[in-house]
């Protein structure tokens, strides 16, 4: 980290931040550091006179070449490269893999991204602090509990202020604390405090990365929505050892970064988008429900497409199992008449997709106890009321949005119901997809797999797409909103 020289500011000036830096119980320099962030990121400062300071410092931080803290950059100029204005926070695991950690900065700045570096105490066995700032031009983090750093940035800033956080190496042990949800140390509380994408570049042993337990930890942090890099195969550290737990390369690492970032257009920004994902949970009593085979794969999807693309995605997510989409503002509820009334809040928006699959019926009314079976009486008569058509009424509502999406699961006359549900619900698409058994999409069907297979409805016509999977559904679907929202000004 460059230094900054006190002794060349103004005597009133040094006179403001020794008292200052008396006052927080910190050095002269590192309160200079700390109100220079203030000043880039323009935050009022803690005294009136700050203004005057503030100049001083700001001028000293851009002559001195002093960094620019990573919650700055967001629309400041910054050399060309794919990833311009992102903002990285690497975590250093402890590993021999750590070294290209190193490299691995150094190309994340060669493409313009501000890279913010926390390492745990075993990364600090492989590489030294000092090299890892000297290559971030930050400060990097290594303590929990450090009061200074709490104060000036906290772990919750840390883990929200980037665009990204990349794990290089990922060790077994941060994978683990991950997987189940630990948070001892800063590296796993940042991880876990988290509401951006996470990519892990895993790197250990062969047969650390083959045990059962890494094995389980991997798959469940799939489920919950973190990518990964590599391992790849080959030659590792150690002698005699080879197989498959090779920390990938750096470029590799940086493509991935590139690709999740999505350091292409966005067509979205500034665009409100709300779009509705899982089943609904209608209660019969407090211990039961009716329930349908949903499981929010596609909604949450298409959620996350559109959020890449730059849109403000407000997802409202009916019970399911999977993870919040990275990047996206989600809303969780029950009940049909849950889910209306949160989208109905979220009105107006520029567009609105509705992937949930709502209960059509709810019972008229759900007992306050739970219903005992009694001998002799039989089983007790529901009797259903209709739910409220979330669909319909936004597609007529007086704040309908300009671009309205619905979609329709059906197992019969897949097009002629579209057809029919894109007049009366007022869409302007109909998504339909054949969620029957003959839809001969996978062993798990639509409802619940991968993989989905739609047609697109709409006024001028019908278009077939292929069979893809559902990330791959959302991302056509989201480049079809962004193609027709372009024709609609706000
Ligand atoms: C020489 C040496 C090399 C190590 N290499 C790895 C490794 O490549 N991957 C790994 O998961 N653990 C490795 N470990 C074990 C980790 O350092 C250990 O599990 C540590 O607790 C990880 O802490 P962290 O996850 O907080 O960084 C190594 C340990 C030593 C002593």
């Amino acid at each position: 980290m460059a230094s900054i020289t006190i002794r060349n500011l103004d005597d009133e000036v040094k006179e403001l931040l020794r008292r200052l830096a008396a006052e927080n119980d910190r050095s002269m320099e590192e309160q200079a550091r700390v109100m220079i962030r203030a000043a880039v990121n323009g935050q009022v400062g803690p005294v009136g006179r700050l203004d005057q300071i503030e100049k001083a410092l700001h001028k000293l931080a851009t002559s001195q070449g002093t960094p620019t803290p990573a919650s700055a950059l967001a629309g400041k100029s910054l050399p060309r490269g794919t990833l311009s204005n992102k903002r990285i926070l690497l975590i250093i695991g402890g590993g021999i893999a750590a070294y290209k950690a190193l490299d691995l900065i150094r190309r994340l700045r060669e493409r313009g991204a501000a890279v913010r570096v926390v390492m745990t105490s075993a990364a600090q066995e492989f590489v030294t602090t000092l090299s890892v700032g000297a290559l971030s031009a930050d400060h990097v983090f290594i303590d929990l509990f450090d009061r200074n750093d709490e104060h000036d940035v906290g772990h919750i800033r840390l883990s929200r202020e980037a665009d990204l956080l990349v794990v290089a190496p990922a060790t077994a042990d941060l994978m683990a604390k991950l997987a189940n949800g630990h948070a001892s140390d800063l590296a796993s509380t940042v991880l876990i405090a988290t509401d951006k994408p996470v990519l892990m570049a895993p790197a250990m042993n062969p047969r650390m990365w083959s045990h059962p337990a890494t094995r389980r930890n991997r798959a469940s942090l799939g489920k919950d929505g973190i990518t990964f890099v590599g391992p790849a195969k080959g030659e590792m550290a150690e002698s005699n050892e080879a197989g498959e737990g090779r920390m990938a390369e750096p470029l590799e690492i940086v493509a991935a970064v590139e690709a999740l970032l999505d350091a292409g257009p966005r067509p979205l920004a500034g665009r409100k988008i709300i779009v509705t994902s899982g089943p609904t949970h209608e209660p019969i009593d407090p211990v039961r429900y009716i329930a349908n085979r949903s499981s929010g794969k596609q909604g949450h999807a298409i959620a996350a497409a559109l959020a890449r693309l730059g849109a403000d995605v407000r997802l409202v997510s009916g019970p399911v199992t999977i993870a919040d989409p990275a990047g996206v503002k989600t809303l969780h509820v029950e009940r049909a008449q849950e889910m209306r009334d949160a989208v109905e809040q979220l009105l107006p928006a520029d567009a609105a997709v509705f992937v949930a699959a709502v209960a059509d019926w709810r019972t008229e009314n759900s007992a306050g106890e739970k219903i005992k079976k009694v001998v002799g009486e039989g089983p007790p008569v529901l009797r259903m009321v209709e739910n409220p058509d979330i669909l319909a009424g936004v597609g007529h509502h007086k704040h309908r949005p300009g671009l309205v999406v619905g979609f329709a699961a059906e197992t019969q006359d897949l097009l002629r119901n579209a057809e029919a549900k894109l007049t009366k619900k007022g869409a302007d698409l109909i998504v339909a997809n054949d969620v029957s058994h003959q839809s001969g999409i996978g062993p798990s069907g639509v409802m619940g797999g991968d993989r989905n297979r739609v047609r697109i409805v709409s006024k001028a016509g019908v278009e077939e797409w292929p069979e893809m999977t559902k990330d791959e559904v959302a991302a056509r679907l989201a480049a079809l909103i962004a193609e027709r929202l372009k024709t609609i000004v706000v």
